[in-house]
């Protein structure tokens, strides 16, 4: 069952979603935060470690930035090694929330598995990132990316539970959120194995790649989250 199902429980009335938005009170994002303290002290799960990307994560990013099945979905043009890896130091490079737009992303790394760059480290297989849609109403969004080699295994799945479990326990959202090419199949999987909600088909609300895309907006609200962990 997921965070969404419940036959017994009767649908709530507006009035019931309102009064619980009510007691949930005013937005009050945790702000400024600096993602450098996941370099110390990284999440940890059963398979992975997440900790801030760095900019000599560049080979393995490069990996699967450079394959068109990834890129089919995002809005990330085909790129060079050198475009690549320059790409990386500029995501690397953001760490603090503290206003709109602000974000990090955090680098998987599937533990024993060796890295292309450096052999004595975990490889980076793909890359969660966490961005401030609006501060003033305490919103956040994830976004994710898995080399097709590890696909298909759960690991996005147990690093998008984690980092969604961080950013509620952390940053206090009142709700975290994710926009996707309405036709990303896996990418809409996931967000319902993270207990996220379709609320939204946009439509033609991106001009990429030539073309006029459908956005798919997913959500889950703080309090679901706490009342499906009971
Ligand atoms: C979106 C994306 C990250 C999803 O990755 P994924 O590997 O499909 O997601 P999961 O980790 O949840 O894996 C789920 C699959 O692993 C399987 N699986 C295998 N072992 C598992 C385990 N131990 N635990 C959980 N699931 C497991 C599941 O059954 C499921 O397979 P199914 O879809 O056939 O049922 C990936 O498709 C991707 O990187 N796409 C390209 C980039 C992109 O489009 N990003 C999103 C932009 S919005």
């Amino acid at each position: 069952m997921t965070m969404h199902e419940n036959s017994t429980a009767a649908k709530p009335t507006p009035a019931d979603r309102a009064a619980a938005a009510a007691a949930d009170g005013p937005p009050a994002l945790r702000v400024p935060f600096d993602a450098t303290v996941l370099t110390e002290s990284p999440i940890s799960t059963e398979r992975l470690v997440l900790r801030p990307l760095e900019a000599s994560d560049a080979p393995d990013v490069f990996e699967y930035q450079r394959i068109p099945e990834v890129l089919r979905y995002l809005p990330w043009p085909e790129r060079d090694r050198a475009q690549g890896y320059a790409h990386t130091a500029t995501r690397a490079a953001g760490r603090v929330l503290a206003a709109d737009g602000d974000f990090f992303v955090l680098a998987v790394t599937l533990l024993g598995t060796p890295s292309t760059g450096n052999g004595a480290s975990d490889r980076v297989i793909g890359d969660m990132m966490v961005r401030v849609s609006s501060l003033a109403h305490a919103q956040l969004e994830l976004g994710w990316v898995v080399h097709p080699d590890f696909q298909g295994r759960g690991y996005a799945r147990e690093a998008g539970l984690a980092v969604r479990d961080f950013v509620f326990e952390t940053l206090d959202p009142h709700r975290v959120q994710a926009f996707l090419d309405a036709r990303n199949g896996s990418s809409a999987a996931l967000c319902e194995r993270l207990g996220m909600r379709r609320e939204a088909t946009i439509l033609e609300e991106q001009y990429n790649d030539g073309e006029w895309q459908d956005t798919a907006v997913y959500g889950v609200l703080r309090r679901e989250w706490a009342a499906a962990r009971g």
